[in-house]
C-alpha cells in the first residue's frame, strides 16, 4: 500500500497544499471528499476565522470520508502562537507546518493525536525533519506558487536529492513532492524521482471550490508560459505573476532597494488585495509555473480524479 495514504487513512496521495486566501474549508472538504488531504490554510486567518472553517469542515466532513483534512501553519505567520492554541483545542485529524523549525510543534501535535508533515525546500531540512520525527516531509521546489525556498532548486533535482539524503539517514518518513505537479504525469514523475505523494497549490488555487476571487481565477487560465517569476528574494522569496505591482518591485530590486524600501513597497494586504479582492493590477499575485497548464476551472474532484487517471494510463504505458 502507497505509504501515504496508510499514514494519512487515504484514497489517494494527494495534498490540496495550503494557500493564503484559497483554502478555506469548502476547498479542504471537496478534496476531503474526493479522497485526497485537505489543507486549511491558517496563513491568511485570524484565529477566530481559523476555527470557524474547522467547525465548518467538521460538519461538511465525516469519518467515513475516502480522504482527510487538516490545516496548514505557516510558522512565521504574526501571531503563530494564538493560531497554535485554536489547532491545540479543535484537534484537526492532520497539520501541515511550513516556514520555520519542526521541532517546535511537531511533538506537541503528536502527543493530542494529529498527524504531522512539513514542508522544507532542501535536503538538510528535511533530515530536520526527521529529527523532530513528523509523520511525512513535503519537498518544494522553486516552480511552486506562494513563498518559495532560497536555494532556488528545482522539483526535478530536489526530489531525488531529497529521497538519496533521507535513505543514507536510514530514514523511511514518507516523501511529498511539491512544485509543479498539477497533472498525472507530473504525479508519474514525482514517484519516479522518489516521492510517494504530491501536494498541489496552484491547480487547486483555481479549483471552483476556492477561495480565491473569480477574477483571479479567470486571469491566471489565461496566463502563459514564463508569466510568473520569482521576486522578493532579499525578504521572502516569492512566485508573482507579472502585473503593474511587481514591475515596481523588479525596478526596486533591480537598482538595489534596501528590504525596508522593498517592504515600503509591498504595504498591507496586498495579496488578499489582488487574489480575494481582485486586483489584477496591483495586487500580489501568487501562483505557480505550472499555472500556464491550466486553462479551465474544475472541482476539485475533477483535479484529483483527471490527475489519477492520468496517473494510471502514464504507468500503464510507460512503465508495464
Ligand atoms: C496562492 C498560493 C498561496 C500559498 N500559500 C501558502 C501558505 O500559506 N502556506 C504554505 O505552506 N504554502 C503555501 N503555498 C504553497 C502551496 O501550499 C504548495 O506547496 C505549492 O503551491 C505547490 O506548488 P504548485 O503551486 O506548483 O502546485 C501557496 C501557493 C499558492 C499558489
Amino acid at each position: 500500500m502507497n505509504k501515504i495514504c496508510k499514514v494519512f487513512d487515504v484514497k489517494y496521495p494527494i495534498v490540496a497544499g495550503g494557500m493564503v486566501w484559497c483554502s478555506g474549508w469548502r476547498l479542504a472538504a471537496a478534496v476531503c471528499k474526493a479522497g485526497g488531504i485537505g489543507l486549511i490554510g491558517a496563513g491568511s486567518m485570524t484565529p477566530e476565522v481559523l476555527r470557524e472553517h474547522i467547525t465548518k469542515i467538521k460538519d461538511a466532513c465525516n469519518s467515513q470520508e475516502k480522504g482527510t483534512w487538516g490545516v496548514n501553519i505557516p510558522l512565521m505567520k504574526a501571531g503563530v502562537e494564538e493560531i497554535i492554541e485554536v489547532v491545540k483545542e479543535e484537534l484537526p485529524p492532520v497539520v501541515f507546518t511550513s516556514a520555520g523549525s519542526p521541532k517546535k510543534y511537531t511533538k506537541t501535535f503528536q502527543e493530542l493525536g494529529i498527524k504531522v508533515a512539513h514542508v522544507v525546500s532542501g535536503s538538510k531540512f528535511a533530515l530536520k525533519c526527521v529529527e523532530a520525527g513528523v509523520d511525512a516531509i513535503v519537498a518544494e521546489g522553486f516552480e511552486a506558487g506562494g513563498h518559495n525556498g532560497r536555494e532556488e532548486t528545482t522539483t526535478m533535482a530536489l526530489i531525488p536529492q531529497v529521497a538519496d539524503a533521507l535513505r543514507k539517514a536510514g530514514a523511511d518518513t514518507p516523501l511529498i513532492a511539491a512544485g509543479g505537479i498539477a497533472s498525472g504525469r507530473a504525479m508519474a514523475a514525482a514517484f519516479a524521482l522518489g516521492a510517494v505523494g504530491v501536494q498541489v497549490g496552484t491547480a487547486f488555487a483555481l479549483a471552483e471550490e476556492s477561495g480565491a476571487c473569480k477574477e483571479f481565477k479567470e486571469y491566471c487560465t489565461s496566463l502563459q508560459e514564463g508569466d510568473t517569476m520569482l521576486v522578493l528574494k532579499k525578504l521572502s522569496p516569492t512566485r508573482l505573476v507579472k502585473n503593474a505591482f511587481f514591475d515596481r518591485i523588479m525596478e526596486a530590486e533591480n537598482r538595489g532597494a534596501s528590504a525596508e524600501e522593498l517592504l515600503g513597497i509591498i504595504g498591507a494586504g496586498r495579496p488578499k488585495l489582488g487574489m480575494f479582492d481582485g486586483d489584477l493590477i496591483e495586487g500580489e499575485l501568487e501562483i505557480g509555473q505550472i499555472v500556464s497548464q491550466i486553462k479551465e476551472i474544475k472541482t476539485a474532484e475533477r483535479i484529483i480524479n483527471d490527475m489519477i487517471s492520468e496517473y494510471n494510463t502514464i504507468i500503464l504505458e510507460k512503465f508495464a
